[in-house]
Order: structure tokens, then sequence, then C-alpha cells
């Protein structure tokens, strides 16, 4: 394909005449990547399967992984899905706009090559003005995966989504970071009781407030949620997560170091500044999730071979740090 245009919109003062440009690619069956609060999109009309076929191929993504619409308005919940309980309706009032993506059963026009062939279809309204602005001027849901390959650190900046799609997608729009950083909470409603599928910045503890004993997957959901069964957010460089204040890894970290192995650490203290090729200092879980995935792309320019983090509590966004972190580290 030929170049990317790429739309500078500040979210502070959103220039329509940009928005209505980007709009225009996409009801013509082109790939535009946008900013949401989470993650960068990759939006295509979620209603077209030749937009969501382009979508898959973009990412190199595999074809049964299904994307999420995204709505501006509430009441397409009610023209996307069947039978919407009233636990959904209740957590979507509750965190809408916002990193809530709810699971329910899909209506039959809902095509296949969004759904990844389920009879279910995954919502989301984001919280964020470019994203509104855009899927309002286009007037219908867009599917939008993080708009990564396949595979790689979901994109926080439109340099990233550049990295990875520049010359494949028709524009991308630059809205500047994310503030969030980590891809929305994914909740199934479609199997009776409401189970987590991801972990987001909306945690178990806040979703428990609207749906009381609220449940993370098992094993046993796996086959409700084909996106955690690929591999993910992989670097070049291998990842371990280890305490700092452990002996063990002072002298790990050592060991390689004077083998000449380029070491990046992400934690709160560096145990050994000087000779470290790269490191930041992560002060809790909201620095972590919003410079997680960014930091996995700096280190592999920074050409780390070896990727220490230090893990982080498991709650609130906290747990939602970690889920990326193990399946970054492959674990
Ligand atoms: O924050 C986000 O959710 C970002 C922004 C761009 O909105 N989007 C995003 O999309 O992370 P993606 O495609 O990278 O991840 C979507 C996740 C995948 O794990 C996918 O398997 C799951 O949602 N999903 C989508 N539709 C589903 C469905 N019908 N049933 C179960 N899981 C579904
Ligand atoms: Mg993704």
């Amino acid at each position: 394909m030929g170049s990317t245009r790429v739309f500078e919109i500040n979210p502070d003062e959103i220039d329509q005449k940009a928005i209505d440009e980007a709009a225009a690619l996409l009801l013509d069956g082109e790939l535009v990547a946008f900013p949401t609060e989470t993650v960068y999109g990759l939006g295509g009309l979620g209603l077209n399967p030749a937009s969501a076929s382009k979508i898959y191929e973009a990412k190199g993504r595999p074809s049964d992984n299904p994307l999420i619409l995204h709505i501006h308005d509430f009441q397409q919940i009610h023209v996307l899905a069947n039978g919407v309980p009233v636990e959904a309706l209740h957590a979507a009032e509750r965190f809408w706009p916002g990193p809530l993506t709810i699971v329910l059963a899909k209506k039959a026009f809902v095509p296949d090559a969004t759904t990844g062939g389920l009879d279910t279809v995954a919502i989301r309204m984001p919280n964020h003005p470019v994203s509104l602005a855009l899927l309002e001027a286009v007037g219908e849901p867009l599917a939008a995966p993080s708009a990564n390959l396949s595979g790689k650190p979901s994109p926080t900046r439109a340099e990233h989504v550049m990295e990875d799609l520049e010359g494949v997608i028709a524009g991308v729009i630059d809205g500047g970071p994310t503030v969030i950083g980590v891809e929305s909470t994914v909740v199934d409603f479609a199997h009776g009781k409401p189970i987590i599928l991801r972990k987001g910045s909306i945690s178990k503890e806040a979703l428990n407030e609207v749906i009381p004993g609220i449940e993370d997957a098992t094993s046993n959901h796996v086959h409700h949620s084909p996106g955690t069964r690929y591999r993910h957010y992989s670097p070049n460089a291998r990842i371990t997560i280890l305490p700092a204040d452990e002996k063990e890894t002072l002298a790990l970290l050592q060991k390689e170091m004077n083998a000449g192995t380029r070491i990046g650490w992400i934690g709160p203290v560096c145990p050994d500044p000087d000779r470290m090729t790269w490191s930041f200092l992560a002060n809790d879980a909201d620095a972590y999730a919003k410079e997680f995935f960014s930091l996995l792309r700096e280190m592999d320019r920074q050409q780390v071979q070896h990727i220490v983090v230090e893990p982080v509590d498991e709650v609130g966004v906290g747990a939602a740090v970690m889920d990326r972190m193990r399946k970054a580290a492959g674990i």
C-alpha cells in the first residue's frame, strides 16, 4: 500500500476537519488507527466484513481471535446484542465511557468476520475525546484491536503504530500518549455468571461493587476468550520478573553484566544503575501500566538483551500489570 497519513489531533481541542477526513477514509473501507484512553486501536468498519478482514491481514492476527466493536452511543448496545442482562447494563452505566469491554450474545447481522465466528460480540465505549468524535463522525461501530502487529506490545503512542503498520494502513490519528496504557477489562456476560476474561484498569474490586461475586476466568473459560491463547507483548529481549531486594537478583544481574549482557531494568529502585543499559523507575502500578508497553519497545531500540521487571502488588490495576508482565515473560 501507499503512505500512511498522520492526522495530529489535540484531544483538548478537537479539529473536526481532521476527524471528518479520517472518518471518510474509514467509510471508504480503509483502516485508521486512533487513540483511546487505554492503547491505540486499529479502526475499521465493524459491520463490514471486508474492513474486518483487512484488520486481520494488517495485524497478522489469527482469524479466530475476535475484535471489539467500539460505540459512542449507549443505545447501540441493544442494536448489536440480544437479551442484554441487567448486570451488563449496570456495568455499562457505571463504567462507560471507559476501559470496560462487555461480551454479549450477538445479533445475527454482526458479521462472523468481526467476531471470529463466535456467537457473541464484544462492545466498548472508549473514554477519549478523539475516539468519541471519530465514532460519531463515522456513525457506525468501529472494530478496533490494539494497533500493533500480532504478538508485539500494544501501542501507547502514534509512533508505535507507525513502527508496526506504516505503509500498511491508510491513516493514524496522533492524539499523544494514552493515559492508561493497558487494554480494557473484558467481561463475559454471555455465558451465565459474569466472568473477567481479561484484566484491565477497571479492577475486580471495582466491578464487584456493581456485579457482586464476579470472578476471574479459569482454564475452563479459555474457549470463551480466544485472545488469551496467543503469544503476546513480546519484545526481542527475554524478560524475567524478579524482586529487587533479593541477593540472588543482584548476583544474577552482576554475573550477566560481567559477561557483557545488556540489561534493562523496570522497577521502583534500580540496584546497579551505572551498569544497566537502560532503567525506568516506576513508583506505582499506574506508572507501570502507563509505561510498560512503551518501555518494552524502547528496550528493543536500545538492544537490551534481558529485561528484568520488579513485580507489583496485584490489587487494582496492579493485577492487569502483572498479567501483561507474565504474558510478556511467556509464563
Ligand atoms: O482497550 C482495549 O480493549 C483496546 C482498545 C483499542 O479499545 N482494544 C484491544 O483489542 O485491546 P484487542 O483486539 O487487542 O483485544 C481484544 C480482546 C481479545 O483478547 C479478544 O479475544 C477479546 O477481547 N474478545 C473480543 N471479542 C470477544 C468475544 N466475542 N468473546 C470473548 N472475547 C472476545
Ligand atoms: Mg491486542
